[in-house]
């Protein structure tokens, strides 16, 4: 059978790291003049073969080492971008992660004005709108992201919320209580992973102590029967990434792959890509993929489509314009 066509879609699970591919990674480096253990595109492809969350992240900060100057977030945002905008993402909700860069001595200024300058054009360049969410990592000190909160604010245009991302296992959501809570007083969006490799307690903690509006992942909720039944009932979103979960074997194969089951469940379920460039696929990649190995019908896609945009912080006049 013939692939379905994309969808108009938001993409509300994407960390712009993510979208680095190998052979950008590797002109960066060059252009940059920072040294690399591969040798090469074959070299570096060999690398993407991951045994868990930790393993990857491994290789995703190693690469991010790349990443310098503002014109290096700008060419890495344009390229996603254009290969979004080709399937189907007419609006995306973009992680970024700012410890990442100042810890390797990139100002958060360099960051933020390279992927401005592509983000501003996203919508002319590509009918794309952009928004940023500054993610903490939640495997560092919780001070550490309580001082980078005030660095954010002046960027709020772009910069509309918070998530928590990295290695889940062993950080529960709550030693983040603080920095959220500020976050929600400055009228910043929130959101976290969840529920990845984390138990369904971590879901339920993301929820009550941090107040977050969408779980990233939470594919782990569907092992707890009382949390499925409040996410229903809550209606809250959670942006699930099937190829992400398959590569990081969260999920063994993507015939078992929950996501079907939480649209039948009700479940307000959106696909996204992760970290696309690591991952095989980028948004509509997903959807295909999901499709073939779980059955999923045109009704099914249409409501994955909505949900997108019901889920997405675009203010409700513009989602109205999207549904
Ligand atoms: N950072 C980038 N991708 C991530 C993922 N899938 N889970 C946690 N942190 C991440
Ligand atoms: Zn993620």
């Amino acid at each position: 059978m013939a692939d379905p066509a994309p969808l108009p879609t938001a993409e509300l699970h994407l960390h712009i790291e993510g979208t680095l591919e190998p052979e950008l990674a590797l002109s960066l480096a060059a252009r940059n003049r920072v040294p690399l253990r591969f040798a090469g595109l074959d070299e570096l492809r060999r690398a993407y073969d991951f045994r868990d969350l930790q393993s990857f992240l491994d290789l995703y900060y190693e690469l991010t080492a790349v990443l310098r100057q503002p014109q290096d977030y700008t060419d890495l945002a344009e390229a996603y971008l254009a290969r979004a905008a080709a399937q189907g993402v007419r609006h995306a909700e973009v992680f970024f992660d700012p410890q990442a860069h100042l810890a390797r001595g990139v100002p958060l200024e360099a960051v933020l004005e390279g992927l401005d300058e592509a983000c501003r054009g996203g919508e002319e360049r590509h009918g794309v709108t952009v928004r940023l969410i500054a993610c903490f990592l939640r495997d560092r000190d919780p001070a550490e992201a309580e001082k980078l909160l005030p660095r954010l604010l002046p960027y709020r245009d772009l910069v509309i919320g918070v998530g928590l991302d990295s290695a889940e296992l062993g950080r529960p959501p709550e030693l983040f209580e603080r920095v959220f809570a500020r976050a929600a007083d400055e009228g910043l969006r929130r959101v976290a992973h969840a529920g990845e490799e984390g138990p369904p307690d971590y879901v339920r903690s993301a929820l009550d102590r941090l107040g977050v509006e969408r779980i990233d992942h939470g594919i782990r909720s569907l092992e707890d029967d009382a949390l499925v039944a409040r996410l229903r009932e809550e209606q809250v979103p959670l942006t699930v990434c099937p190829l992400s979960n398959v590569a990081l074997r969260c999920v063994h194969r993507l015939v078992e792959h929950p996501l079907r089951r939480m649209l039948d469940e009700g479940l307000v379920a959106t696909v996204n890509s992760d970290d696309p460039a690591y991952f095989g696929g980028y948004l509509h990649d997903n959807v295909v993929a999901a499709s073939r190995a779980l059955g999923l019908t045109p009704e099914h896609r249409r409501r994955l489509a909505e949900n997108s945009f019901r889920a997405s912080f675009l203010p409700e006049a513009d989602k109205a314009q999207h549904l």
